[in-house]
Parts: C-alpha cells; sequence; structure tokens
C-alpha cells in the first residue's frame, strides 16, 4: 500500500472536522470576496454576524456598489481597520463598471481590485472559481513555517518566498479550495500559535518541525518595533440634549468616520483640552467634568482618550462640526473609543432625565 500524502492526510481530516461557516458552499463569489476581507484582521467567530448583516445588507455586488459610504462603515463598524469596507466598496464600484457585477475569474485583474491582495485573489480564485491558486496568510505561513521547519523569518522576503514557493509545491490539483481551507482550519483548531495540539495532529508524519522538536519556535519573526503610546483629551459638549461630533478628514485613520472633538496631548490633559479644541477647531471651551480614561490599542500605536464634558464658551462655524441627538449617536460611524463614549453621554443624558 502506498503512504499517505501529506494532501490525502489533511483532506481526509477536514472531510471529518471542517467547520461550519456561512459563507462555505455559498454559490456566490462575492460571499467569499466578503468572508475573506472581513477575515482578514478579524477572527472567525467575531466575522460571522457580520458576515450575515452585511449579506442581509448588500446582498450583491450591485447593491453595495449603489450603498453610500455612509451606510457601508455602519454595517462595518465594529470590525475596525476601515480601510477595508472602504476598498470593498470601491472595489464593488469598478466590478460593476468593468465586469457587469462579476468577479473577474483571473488572479491577475483581481489584485488589481482595492483591497485584495496576493492572499485574498489566491483565496477567491482557488475556494470560489476552483482554481488552482494558493492563499498564504499569517495562519498558513505559520503552519508551513512548522511543516517544513523554516528557520527564516515569516515577515523576511526570503520567508515569505520561501513559503509561497512550498504552498503552491503542496496545491493538490483541482482541491485547492478545499485545501486551502482545510489549512486554515488546521491553523484554528490544531496548529496554534502557541503550544500547539501536536499530539491530535493529522500531518506530524509530514511535520518537520516535530520531527526537530522546534514547533514551539516556528514560525520565527523579525523582532517586533516598540509601539508608541500616545495621550488624547476629548471634549463631550452637549447643549439641548445634543452633543458636538466632528467628521474625521478622508483619508487616513478612520477616515471620514465621526468623533469628539479631541487632540493629542503632551502634559496635563485637563489644561491641554481647552488649547487642543481651540487650535484644532477653534472651539473655545470650559472643563467641567472628568469623565474617565478609555484605552485603545491600534496596530502601530496606543491610545489613552482622556474624556471631559465641556461648556461651550462661544459657537463655532468648523465646517467639520455637527451637532447631534443623543438618539441618532448610532447612525454615525465610529471607531470604538469615540463608540464608548457615545455611550457614556447615552448614559448621561438618561440619567439625566430620570434625575429631572
Ligand atoms: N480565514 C480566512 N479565510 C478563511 C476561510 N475561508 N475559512 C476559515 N477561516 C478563514
Amino acid at each position: 500500500m502506498t503512504k499517505p500524502t501529506l494532501q490525502s492526510r489533511l483532506l481526509n481530516w477536514y472531510h471529518k472536522n471542517k467547520r461550519t461557516l456561512p459563507w462555505r458552499g455559498h454559490p456566490d463569489a462575492y460571499a467569499v470576496w466578503v468572508s475573506e476581507i472581513m477575515l482578514q484582521q478579524t477572527r472567525v467567530e467575531t466575522v460571522i454576524p457580520y458576515f450575515e448583516n452585511w449579506m442581509r445588507s448588500f446582498p450583491n455586488v450591485e447593491i453595495l456598489s449603489k450603498a453610500s459610504e455612509h451606510d457601508v462603515l455602519n454595517v462595518w463598524e465594529g470590525l475596525g481597520y476601515y480601510s477595508r469596507a472602504r476598498n470593498l466598496h470601491k472595489a464593488a464600484k469598478i466590478v460593476v463598471v468593468e465586469y457587469d457585477g462579476d468577479l473577474p475569474q483571473d488572479l491577475n485583474l483581481l489584485i488589481k481590485l482595492p483591497g485584495i491582495g496576493r492572499y485574498t485573489a489566491g483565496a477567491i480564485t482557488s475556494i470560489a472559481f476552483g482554481m488552482d491558486e494558493p492563499a498564504l496568510d499569517g495562519n498558513l505561513k505559520r503552519v508551513y513555517a512548522r511543516l517544513y521547519d523554516i528557520s527564516a523569518p515569516v515577515d523576511s522576503p526570503s520567508g515569505d518566498r520561501q513559503l509561497w514557493e512550498i504552498a503552491r509545491k503542496n496545491l493538490p490539483k483541482g482541491k485547492a479550495g478545499d485545501f486551502n481551507q482545510a489549512l486554515m482550519d488546521l491553523g484554528a483548531a490544531i496548529c496554534v500559535p502557541k503550544n500547539p495540539h501536536c499530539s491530535i495532529c493529522p500531518l506530524t508524519a509530514n511535520c518537520k518541525s516535530y520531527e526537530n522538536g522546534t514547533q514551539e519556535n516556528r514560525p520565527v519573526r523579525k523582532p517586533k518595533k516598540a509601539v508608541p503610546e500616545f495621550v488624547h483629551a476629548a471634549g463631550v459638549i452637549i447643549k439641548r440634549g445634543k452633543v458636538l461630533l466632528a467628521q474625521r478628514p478622508s483619508n487616513g485613520l478612520l477616515a471620514g468616520m465621526w468623533e469628539f472633538p479631541n487632540g493629542r496631548i503632551s502634559g496635563n490633559p485637563a489644561k491641554g483640552l481647552i488649547k487642543a479644541l481651540k487650535t484644532g477647531y477653534s472651539l473655545n471651551v470650559q472643563k467641567k467634568e472628568a469623565w474617565g480614561i478609555v484605552p485603545h490599542a491600534y496596530t502601530h500605536f496606543k491610545v489613552s482618550v482622556h474624556v471631559y464634558q465641556c461648556d461651550l464658551l462661544s459657537t463655532s462655524t468648523a465646517g467639520n462640526l455637527k451637532w447631534v441627538s443623543a438618539r441618532e449617536l448610532g447612525e454615525y460611524p465610529m471607531g470604538k473609543v469615540d463608540r464608548r463614549i457615545a455611550q457614556m453621554v447615552s448614559k448621561f443624558l438618561s440619567e439625566q432625565k430620570t434625575s429631572r
């Protein structure tokens, strides 16, 4: 009898153990595309309800292409990395105009679309179109770095090149979609980042790092740079049940989303707030009460936002500011920090009402 291959072992394991996920077996390449974009930086369990809500809100490329950016950001809110949503929206418009609403069945054309890189194009072509393409994200790189005991950092050009070659070489013809997803499920359930469950892994017989005892030391990564930590102060300015929001610029972090007027502070946050709101928004305010500190970690930095309720001393006409009633706050797309502050505002206003 011939020895089972890595491919047959993994596919057998997958057929018995694969996760039931709402985009699996979906007849529509659009669903695979949406799921892959959502899964780029977010865990499967978090993605599932967002995916279902998105597909109800924007069931096909054409409907998405016609949606407003405001609605797109609202449905995405909470998933983070909002450029993913904006790129999906931009790409949908291109797909409607250039490809009559159907994603092109071509890796190089897919990669030209906003937000679709080598990984996502590989995932879409293999899963949705049955093409023989590898798809390597961080999880699959970890699995292959262990299977082949790769000592080059996976985030270095040479490590990356080696791993893509390995991934291509391993594809079973005609089964790349299942094979790629089997590697994803193996990476999620067994070949996990810390303390991999080698005792129940179907691939130990094929695993060089298991043989060499190096699985805990794979994958190797380049040393991490220290992440800077910033202090911000934000002002909650309430007048007649309405609160003042500012819209962020249309480029960069959280582009076009809404926030409470705020600024980066180098010294005392309470004092810095007055100056920050004056220079950033031409707002003259007076601090009333400290509401607390909201911490948040972005990819490349961390912030602690000191929140103060303020009184407005003179009205401003800055174009990016808007008075919004507490009940409408949910309709304004915001990042995690500002949504937390919005919750503080709602709680404050409802307590004020009941104490009256
Ligand atoms: N992670 C990224 N893409 C995935 C998929 N299609 N299934 C499960 N996990 C994934």
